[in-house]
Order: C-alpha cells, then structure tokens, then sequence
C-alpha cells in the first residue's frame, strides 16, 4: 500500500539493475561514498552506503575516509557535508534539491532577528544554509534537538530557527521559553489533524510515529497523550522505534519516502502514511540515473566559501558532539 505513493517504480528492473552495478563500481573506482536520507527513492537507498536521518549522515560525513562524498538528499545536507569536510569533493545530483523550510530565513535576516537579542544563543535547525549556520552558536537536528536546547544555560535567552512546529514542540518537552521564527515546512505542514484521524479511524490501535516538523505535532499529542500511542521521533527515531515497539501496526506521520525503508528493515510489521500527499518534490528531484551521471560526469560541486564554512563549522560540530 505504501509504496504507491512514491514516484519511483519508473525504471524497470533491469534499468536499476545495471545501473546500480555501474554505480557500485565508479563508487570503487573513485574512493567514493554515497549517502542518502530517508526520504530518497527506494533505488537510491538500495544502491547507498549509508541510509539515514540528518545527524546520522552528518556524522558518517564527519568520519568518512572517501576522497568524495556523494550526498543523495538535499542542498543543505550536502553543504553541512562540505562544511565537515573542506578539503573533500561533494557532490550532489542535482543542484535544485532545495528546502522550503531553509528558504524561511537568510543570513541577513538573521542578523537583523540577533540585533533585536543581543547576548541570545542562537540555535539552528540543520536545515538552513551554510550562511545562516555560519551565524549560529548551535545546529541541531530532530535527532538531538531537546537534547541541545537541554545543554543552554538556564539564563542565556534563546533564538530557535527555522521551523516554528520543532520549536513549540521543544518548548513543551523541555519547559523552556524561546523566541522561535515563524518557518515551516511545507510538506510537514501540511499533514493536518484531520489526516490523523482519518488513519486512526481505519487503524485504531496503531502507534503513532510523528515528526516533529508536522503542524500536526502539538494537536496529535494533545488528543492522544493517554492512550500512549504517540512517539514524536527524528526519520532514524521512527526506523528505531519501528524495531522496537511491540505494535505491530504504525501511522507514519513524514515524509512518504521512509516507508521504502521501514518495509524494508522492519518486515512482518504493517506502516501507513498519515497522509499520502507527504511528498518533498526536492528529495524526489534524486534519481538513479541522475546520480550515475553525478558519479560519471562528476557533477555538481557543492562548495562553501571558506570564511562562512570556518564559521559555520563550530555549531555543527556542537551538534554532533551532542548526539
Ligand atoms: P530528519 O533529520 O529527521 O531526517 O529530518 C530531515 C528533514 O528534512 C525533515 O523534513
Ligand atoms: Fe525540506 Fe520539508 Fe523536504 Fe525536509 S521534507 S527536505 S524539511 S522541504
């Protein structure tokens, strides 16, 4: 059921097949690695070196000893790759794999939003650009974002950015006030309260796996806190807690890409989308071929300039220390 909601069964077997192969040994043959989110096409999973969440290919980037990284995932995830990794070659398949949510707020805004708060701890979301983290104290990721906000003094004020859904959810778990920008994402956003309980009408008794990025989040917790179903979880948090739980039947509130992954590892047990229309159209822009071609061609560089990566490089190292 879930995998026909991904736009991904376009190549036939023997297409993905070859390809794959070919793909393996430029992989070899150039000391590469190839990392890919959870949210890409099932074929680009299949063919990686590693599948994971945002901090989970941030630290394989922090430890890799391949002379080129080849991130299947978006723009920023490949800059948080570079920023790691100055003097490693990353590529990224295609060039236009953005982020509504990291187009929310730039550099200069930044500025402005710090000028208002002299002395605050400025915490980023992963998802942002280079130049906005390169004016950060701290990254953070759904994978460790409580944990860094735990790690702030008490007295230090704090700027959370950019997603406003993240930041209401980390103010209610930590008991902590902070001033949090007004971002979203869009696919996240856009699985509504009525989603879940229209899954949970069709599944009753299915746990809840929700990231914390969904306008969902808050409302889901509220109405189902005593039925102990809920779990709001980081992409790798669900593929954990997936192995773990005792249910045997979970709603999935993400992005649809995660399914691919969740059948994969997790076999006997049953996922479904809280929405189906949970699609980043930027994660999708990956495809098989496009990272042949990326792997052949070597093509595209991503690059940091090296003052804004010197910069940037102290908040994501934070993030990864906290993890
Ligand atoms: P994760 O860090 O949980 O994988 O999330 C990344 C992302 O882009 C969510 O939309
Ligand atoms: Fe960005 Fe949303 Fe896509 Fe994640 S799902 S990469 S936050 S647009």
């Amino acid at each position: 059921m879930a995998l026909e909601t991904l736009p991904m069964l376009r190549l036939s077997t023997e297409s993905i097949s070859r390809l794959s192969g070919e793909i393996r040994e430029m992989a070899k043959a150039r000391n590469a690695v190839i990392l890919a989110h959870n949210y890409q096409v099932a074929e680009v999973q299949d063919v990686a070196d590693h599948v994971g969440d945002s901090l989970g290919l941030s630290q394989e980037a922090a430890r890799t000893e391949a002379d080129v990284i080849v991130f299947c995932g978006v723009h920023f995830m490949a800059e948080t790759a570079k920023i790691l990794n100055p003097g490693k070659r990353v590529l990224i398949p295609d060039l236009d794999a953005g982020c509504s949510l990291s187009d929310t707020i730039t550099g200069a805004q930044l500025a402005d939003w710090k000028a208002q708060y002299p002395g605050a701890v400025v915490v980023s979301y992963v998802n942002c650009t280079a130049e906005v983290k390169a004016l950060s104290d701290y990254c953070c990721t759904s994978g460790n974002a409580e944990k860094v906000i735990r790690a702030i003094p008490e007295d230090r004020e704090i700027l959370f950015l950019p997603d406003m859904f993240l930041g209401a959810h980390l103010e209610r778990v930590t008991g902590r006030k902070m001033h949090v920008w007004m971002g979203e994402c869009h696919v996240h956003a856009g699985i509504e309260p009525e989603d879940i309980d229209e899954a949970q009408r069709d599944h009753p008794g299915a746990e809840l796996l929700v990231h914390p990025e969904c306008g969902c989040t808050s409302s889901t917790i509220y109405r189902f806190a005593d039925t102990g179903l809920v779990r709001v979880l980081s992409t790798e948090g669900i593929v954990r807690r997936a192995h773990e739980s005792d249910a045997t039947q979970f709603i999935v509130a993400t992005e649809n890409g995660i399914l691919h992954r969740l059948e994969k590892e997790v076999p006997g047990k049953e996922f479904f989308p809280a929405s189906r229309g949970a699609i980043c159209q930027y994660m999708k822009m990956i495809s098989l071929e496009k990272l042949h071609a990326s792997l052949r061609d070597d093509r595209y560089e991503v690059d940091v300039p090296e003052d804004v990566a010197r910069a940037a490089r102290t908040a994501v190292e934070r993030m990864i220390a906290i993890s």
